[in-house]
């Protein structure tokens, strides 16, 4: 058998590249190692974490709302199991759908690890060790990321775990310290808080979320204390003893001093990911990677090996789902001759706590040391109408503009549904647009998008409502 392309991984990276290279009229295959398709996101990251953030933010509402707005209910409980098939059922259902998607763009797909034997030529080996051979004029190598392991720390996915065993506890720990101050610990601590567990994050830098722009990062980290969760900032931990049943943490901070421990029954490593190229026989057929382990390609996608292309977690660039998908999509243009391309000045981030953070372009930081001279148009949640009424206002639209041109540089949201409203920002930063054309444009009233329109007319110092 020979196909125009075998794309490896079917991540959102990955099955987006099919679809796109079918529709092209690209003669199509994938290869997956998982039983299902959809890769991390799909299995273990994206949606299953989405699925636990929406029910907990649920309880958690209806602790602490419900009786304000006159509404009575029995007293709450958790039942861990019931909660972990509400999840599986949401995973089964999009692992699902990526596998009709596939089917209905007429795309083969086999199961096993795909390695690339020869150029033009990928081996698949099955779980039951059969071996077949396939051709393949172009390889689309879209494998993701694992997570990063800490030395001296193993894990066990039940008392030390990565993020995918801390999206599969069968019960809630009653305390848990989490290692690493980013988008999974924050995220999937803020789960297990919710639902009852005393939560500590111990962060190796003195701020959390390294990259999003500081006062945003200062001010999540007050909202989140508020919360609380618990943070210790400038902090390494050096060691962590298992027993089986919980796990004693020693750390110490980071510009020297006392060791101190805590106990906890979960330990969450998430101090991030790394490409994985496992077993693709990449060195056999010469495919150079970077001193991080990713792999190394050009603007069109290209690896150095002409016909093997890469795209997603296992290159450079923010791993994020959207980014793989968009990279996919633009591979498969290039391949088909046509001119994909990604805008990577215009990616948005989105942390899914209650509230949002949600961000595009450049940060604060980044205009500073890049010596952009920029205004700053700040609008708060306590300001808008729609926030008031469904009591949450917490946060702020902040919008970063050229003090020249007035073009949109950086917007960062904290707020209710900030990951909804960045998308405003992102269509707006696309076309160029100056903070006035935002300005000017009619927001329906009431929503939480006027606080984009009236950060907009901040950047003049001419909100009409603050
Ligand atoms: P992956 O999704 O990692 O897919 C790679 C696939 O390749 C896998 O299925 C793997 O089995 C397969 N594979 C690997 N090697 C081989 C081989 N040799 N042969 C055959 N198959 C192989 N991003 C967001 O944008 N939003 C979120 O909300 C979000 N939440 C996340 C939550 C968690 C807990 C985690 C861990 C990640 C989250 N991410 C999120 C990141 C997101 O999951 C990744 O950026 C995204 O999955 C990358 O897509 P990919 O296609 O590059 O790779
Ligand atoms: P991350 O890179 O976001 O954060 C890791 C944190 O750990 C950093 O703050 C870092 O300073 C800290 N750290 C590193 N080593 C440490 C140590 N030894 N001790 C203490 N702290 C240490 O990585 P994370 O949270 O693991 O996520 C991995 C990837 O998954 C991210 O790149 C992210 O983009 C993606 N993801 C995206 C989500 C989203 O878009 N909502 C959700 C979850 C993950």
């Amino acid at each position: 058998m020979s196909y125009d392309l075998v794309v490896i991984g079917t991540g959102p990276g990955g099955y987006v590249c099919a679809i796109r290279a079918a529709q092209l009229g690209l003669k199509t295959a994938v290869v997956e190692k998982r039983s299902t398709f959809g890769g991390t996101c799909l299995n273990v990251g994206c949606i299953p974490s989405k699925a636990l953030l929406h029910a907990s933010h649920a309880y958690e509402e209806a602790a602490e709302k419900f009786a304000g707005y006159g509404i009575s209910t029995g007293p709450l409980s958790v039942d861990v199991k019931k909660l972990q098939a509400y999840k599986a059922e949401g995973i089964d259902g999009n692992v699902k759908g990526v596998e009709y998607l596939l089917k209905k763009n007429k795309i083969d797909t086999f199961h096993g690890v795909g390695r690339i034997a020869a150029v033009g030529q990928i081996e698949i080996t099955s779980d039951d060790g059969k071996n077949q051979m396939i051709g393949a004029k172009n390889v689309v190598i879209a494998t993701g990321s694992d997570v990063a392991r800490l030395p001296g720390i193993e894990l066990d996915e039940k008392v030390v775990v990565s993020s995918t065993g801390a999206l599969d506890l069968p019960k809630v720990p009653k305390k848990m310290v989490v290692i690493g101050a980013g988008v999974i610990g924050l995220e999937i601590g803020s789960v297990w808080r919710r639902l009852g567990a005393e939560v500590v994050v111990v962060e190796f830098l003195d701020r959390i979320l390294p990259g999003m722009d500081g006062e945003v990062s200062k001010n999540f980290q007050r909202i989140l204390s508020k919360q609380g969760m618990t943070f210790k900032l400038a902090t390494k931990v050096t060691k962590v003893e298992n027993n089986g049943k919980s796990a004693k943490i020693t750390m110490e901070p980071v510009a020297g001093g006392d060791a101190e421990t805590l106990d906890a029954d979960v330990v969450l490593v998430a101090t991030g990911r790394i490409p994985y190229t496992a077993g693709l026989g990449l060195e056999d057929v010469g495919v150079q990677k970077d001193d991080r382990g990713r792999i190394l390609t050009d603007a069109r996608f290209s690896t150095n090996v002409t016909g093997i292309y890469a795209i997603g977690d296992v290159i450079a660039g923010p791993m994020l789902a959207h980014k793989a998908e968009d990279e996919g999509v633009a591979v498969a243009e290039i391949i088909a001759g046509k001119h994909g391309h990604v805008n990577y000045d215009v990616i948005p981030g989105v942390v899914y706590t209650a509230p949002e953070v949600a961000s595009v372009g450049k940060t604060e930081e980044e205009l500073k040391a890049a010596g952009v001279s920029y205004n700053v148009g700040k609008f708060p949640f306590t300001a808008n109408g729609r926030a008031k009424v469904n009591q949450t206002t917490d946060g702020f639209v902040k919008i970063l503009a050229d003090s020249t041109t007035d073009r949109v540089l950086g917007v960062h949201i904290i707020g209710a549904n900030a990951g909804e409203l960045i998308h405003e920002a992102v269509i707006a930063m696309e076309f160029s647009a100056s903070s006035e054309d935002i300005a000017r444009s009619c927001h329906a009233h009431p929503t939480l998008s006027e606080a984009v329109k009236e950060a907009a007319l901040s950047v003049e110092k001419r909100a009409i409502h603050m």
